[in-house]
């Protein structure tokens, strides 16, 4: 298939982390919605998808220093929110899959922790690249909070002690990574990217350093992951979940990240008793800035390209798996290819 480097797709984000170091509510402060507040115990328990527009980047980066937001070429950032609650590997391990790259939300009071660890082996094991978001900066004591300002100079027009104490919590989990076998270092000092992960301060809650980590991502995918951001017409689809919704019947929520999804078109994808095939009634789309997996006005769509989270409306998705990818059938001839390919999986 055709691919060039003209137009790139969203990069499709997964948030990874231990339980309750600030994912859910990162998310709320890039969307300026409230999704954590309405969990039940304030633990995610699902895979939740959210389209971040380019306009949107703009906004948030305008404060960062050496962000130009006329060179921006992605239309967007395509975010996976994960629990990290640890009974819930599968979902870690199916967003880390689906993703071009990572965030790793560490929160700096606590460092490295059970989940945070069984994440960067996730992202080691598949080669996924990843940032790394050190969270709750907001908790140092004596922190003054400036979400308008960049967070390199933040820090450094702090007060003695929190500046202290930042500089401490961050060379403690500088050295807990190395432990893992990791270089880390903050992303303004990183001396090589290749072999050095970045890390951004943040405070979910406030918003610091929000900015910065939006435009390093963007930076740092439209740079050294180019190619792989390359639109390309080839399908490639898999399903996060698997939802009876009232009025709805079973749904399916997909991560499309290359190629196109019509009305109509016959979709071949696993389910528990064998292959199932179906054409899609409707794709429906949340909006920008609002969260798949909440209930929401959704908009219908006759055709959606990727990167984007979908929903699919068809027949006879009661049975059907989540984790696997989803193939279409364009010629009566390929149905049998594919239904076997689903069937290998
Ligand atoms: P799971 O999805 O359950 O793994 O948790 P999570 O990583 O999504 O964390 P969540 O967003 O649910 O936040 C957990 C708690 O930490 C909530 O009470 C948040 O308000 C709080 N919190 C998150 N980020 C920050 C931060 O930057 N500063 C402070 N002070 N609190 C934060
Ligand atoms: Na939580
Ligand atoms: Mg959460």
């Amino acid at each position: 298939a055709k691919r060039t480097t003209d137009v790139l797709r969203a990069p499709v984000i997964c948030v990874l982390g231990h339980v309750d170091t600030g994912k859910t509510k990162m998310l709320d402060t890039i969307r300026r919605t409230n999704v954590q507040d309405g969990e039940a115990g304030g633990i995610t328990q699902q895979i939740g998808a959210t389209q971040v527009p380019a306009s949107a980047i703009k906004e948030r980066c305008k404060m960062v220093k050496d962000f130009d937001p006329e060179g921006l070429k992605l239309p967007g950032f395509l975010i996976i929110d994960t629990p990290g609650h640890e009974s819930f590997a599968n979902l870690r391990s199916r967003g880390s899959s689906l993703c071009d790259l990572a965030i790793l939300v560490v929160d700096i009071m606590h460092g490295l922790e059970p989940q945070t660890i069984e994440s960067i082996k996730l992202l080691v094991k598949r080669r996924t690249p990843f940032v790394i978001a050190l969270n709750k900066i907001d908790r140092l004591y004596g922190w003054e909070s400036n979400p308008r300002k960049d967070v390199r100079q933040l820090i450094k027009s702090q007060a003695n002690s929190p500046q202290l104490e930042f500089k401490e919590r961050l060379q403690k989990t500088v050295a807990e990574f190395a432990e893992q076998g990791l270089n880390v270092a903050l992303a303004w000092e990183n001396p090589d990217p290749n072999e050095y992960i970045s890390i951004v301060p943040t405070s979910a809650f406030l918003g610091d350093g929000i900015g910065n980590l939006m435009a390093h991502i963007a930076q740092y995918s439209q740079t050294t992951h180019a190619k792989k951001l390359a639109y390309c017409e080839e399908l490639d689809c898999s399903v996060m979940e698997v939802k009876a919704l009232p009025g709805l019947g079973t749904t399916i929520d997909v991560i499309l990240v290359n190629g196109a999804l019509h009305v109509g078109d016959i979709i071949i994808l696993a389910g528990t008793d064998g292959p199932i095939m179906t054409p899609i009634r409707e794709l429906l789309m949340p909006q920008p800035l609002k969260e798949m997996r909440v209930k929401n006005a959704y908009e219908h769509f006759p055709v959606i390209k990727g990167a984007q989270g979908v929903k699919v409306l068809a027949k006879n998705l009661e049975k059907a798996l989540a984790g696997l990818p989803l193939f279409v059938a364009h010629r009566e001839d390929e149905v049998d290819l594919l239904r076997e390919q689903v069937q290998e999986q």
